[in-house]
């Protein structure tokens, strides 16, 4: 039997912080709100009637061990360019919201920011401007093989290489490289 694809459509988070949810999504990836009550919120920004919803109901906890407890590690968000990503993130960061970690995946330049509820959110542009070139490097290069997780580097420093005229194709070949390098290398919220 053939399968009928159906498209990923949206994420759905338990959350005891509704508001403070919907600000910050509201403010990293423009997410408007569709309908809202006291315990529950339907957001998107796209054509789609959703996007990300939160559910908040009394007893919902914290959830200390997040970084060794399995569950889903992190929701992303793809832009149509790096200047668009790298815009967004010299827009948040003058907000006040900074990344967790920044990485080079070969296929993506990703910058992960914890939402309020501690989940991760990818925010990326594809490295090749091509689905179908990406995703034909990830599944053939052995760059990809040999550092699937990618390259950390440092938005700023990267951020003022790309303002001061690196064209990205150098730029990206220099972060995969590990020409910028963070000072220190951050957590990625998983067990070490
Ligand atoms: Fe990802």
């Amino acid at each position: 039997m053939t399968v009928i694809r159906p498209a990923l459509h949206h994420v759905t988070f338990k959350t005891s912080r509704l508001q403070e949810m919907i600000d910050w999504y509201g403010t990293v990836v423009g997410a408007k709100v569709q309908f809202q009550d006291a315990n529950a919120a339907w957001m998107t920004n796209d054509a789609a009637n959703h996007r990300v919803a939160f559910l908040s109901v009394p007893k919902l906890e914290d959830d200390p061990e997040k970084v060794t407890h399995n569950g889903m590690h992190h929701s992303a968000f793809e832009y149509d360019s790096f200047d668009d990503l790298i815009a967004s993130y010299e827009r948040l960061r003058d907000a006040g919201i900074r990344p967790a970690f920044c990485l080079d995946h070969g296929l993506t330049i990703s910058i992960y920011y914890r939402d309020p509820e501690g989940n991760f959110v990818e925010l990326q542009s594809d490295n090749f401007g091509d689905w179908e070139k990406s995703a034909e490097w990830m599944r053939t290069s052995p760059d990809f093989k040999a550092n699937p997780i990618g390259t950390f580097f440092d938005p700023d420093k990267v951020a003022a290489a790309f303002a001061s005229g690196r064209p990205f194709k150098e730029l990206q070949k220099a972060i995969r490289g590990g020409d910028y390098l963070p000072a220190e290398i951050p957590s990625i919220g998983l067990p070490v």
